[in-house]
């Protein structure tokens, strides 16, 4: 059944877990995710972007979303907004079923130029409030992401740098936290902790503490009744790295953010773990993998079963690793 953010991710808070949102853009992807939610009994959090809503179009998201929710009645299932950049967008996709939005007011309507504070508290408030009246749940953002390591401020969505910040600037204050919190209402917060959109997130292996834990729990301890968001949490697993690599890929070595920290995260606070990139990488090396296998093969389902096997066992993983298992 459909449930809000909200809904779903006070059950993990009062049960200690952490719940991955994976963004779709297709069939596939809802099938494949849905699939490992069964086998592990998980609820589900699908995220699209403004490009899954281009790509796919609304009206087809919209019954994508009606047909996985009628294909798996038992399993709660959240539809949310990902980056959300304007009340029209956030709205629309309420119209189009989706039950949570994220209004990411860090960033200019551009989604490239940082924001100031009283932009990204007056959008987010408003559009809290209106998500509120017709029952949506909201994710507001504060803070730049961007890499401790490099100092480098991502774009959003990993396609390039914004500039070069101070730690300090990387991290969410937790003071500012709490008073974003206080005048926006929102139901959850993204924060900056130290990760990064896209594929290229760390140059080298990160080894101990990459991620701020001690200031994940210093804005958990200021606003525990919000749930805290950690985007850019894609592992970059090495195994897909050589999937794409071994056949035919060009993707330079990278290094993603360890499951052990997205794990001392989740004890931290953390509810909301974002995920494409690397379900994106379970597809693509598949595809190759096959392309390169069969290069007489012309049927698009030989080629997609297969993909939406390699993701669905990433998903289960993520599910287990993150205590969402055996919760739906
Ligand atoms: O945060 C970005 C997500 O990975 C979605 O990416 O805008 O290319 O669909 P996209
Ligand atoms: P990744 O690029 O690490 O998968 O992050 C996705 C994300 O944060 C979507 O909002
Ligand atoms: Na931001
Ligand atoms: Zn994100």
């Amino acid at each position: 059944a459909l449930i809000t953010l909200r809904q779903l991710l006070d059950h993990a808070a009062e049960n200690d877990y952490g719940v991955p949102a994976f963004n779709i853009n297709n069939m596939e992807q809802g099938l494949a995710i849905m699939r490992a939610a069964e086998k592990v009994n998980a609820p589900v959090i699908l995220q699209a972007s403004r490009g899954a809503r281009g790509y796919a179009g609304d009206i087809m998201l919209k019954h994508l979303i009606q047909a996985l929710s009628e294909m798996w009645p038992d399993i709660p299932l959240c539809m949310h907004q990902d980056h959300g950049n304007n009340e029209a967008t956030c709205l629309s996709a309420i119209k189009h079923g989706f039950t949570s939005v994220m209004m990411d007011g860090s960033l200019e309507a551009d989604m490239k130029t940082p924001a100031d504070w009283d932009y990204n508290v007056a959008i987010t408030e408003r559009v809290a409030q209106m998500a509120h009246w017709v029952g949506a749940s909201v994710e507001g953002e504060l803070g730049v992401l961007g890499s401790l390591e490099t100092g480098e401020a991502a774009e959003e969505d990993g396609s390039g740098a914004v500039g070069k910040l101070s730690e300090d600037q990387l991290l969410t204050d937790p003071d500012e936290a709490k008073e974003f919190v206080a005048l926006t209402k929102v139901d959850a917060l993204a924060i900056a902790c130290g990760t990064s959109h896209g594929a290229y997130k760390f140059s080298s292996k990160p080894t101990g503490e990459t991620l701020a834990i001690k200031r994940i729990e210093e804005i958990h301890a200021k606003i525990p009744n919000v749930h805290l968001v950690m985007h850019g949490s894609s592992s970059v697993p090495q195994y897909l790295q050589d999937l794409i690599n071994e056949n035919g890929g060009e993707m330079p070595q990278t290094y993603g953010v360890p499951i052990e920290e997205i794990e001392r995260g989740i004890k931290s606070g953390v509810r909301k773990v974002n995920i494409d990139t690397d379900n994106r990488m379970a597809l693509t090396g598949t595809f190759r993998k096959m392309a390169k296998e069969k290069p007489g093969e012309f049927d698009p389902r030989k080629f997609m079963i297969p993909a939406m096997d390699e993701m669905q066992k990433l998903c289960e993983d993520r599910f287990e690793r993150f205590g969402t298992a055996g919760n739906a």
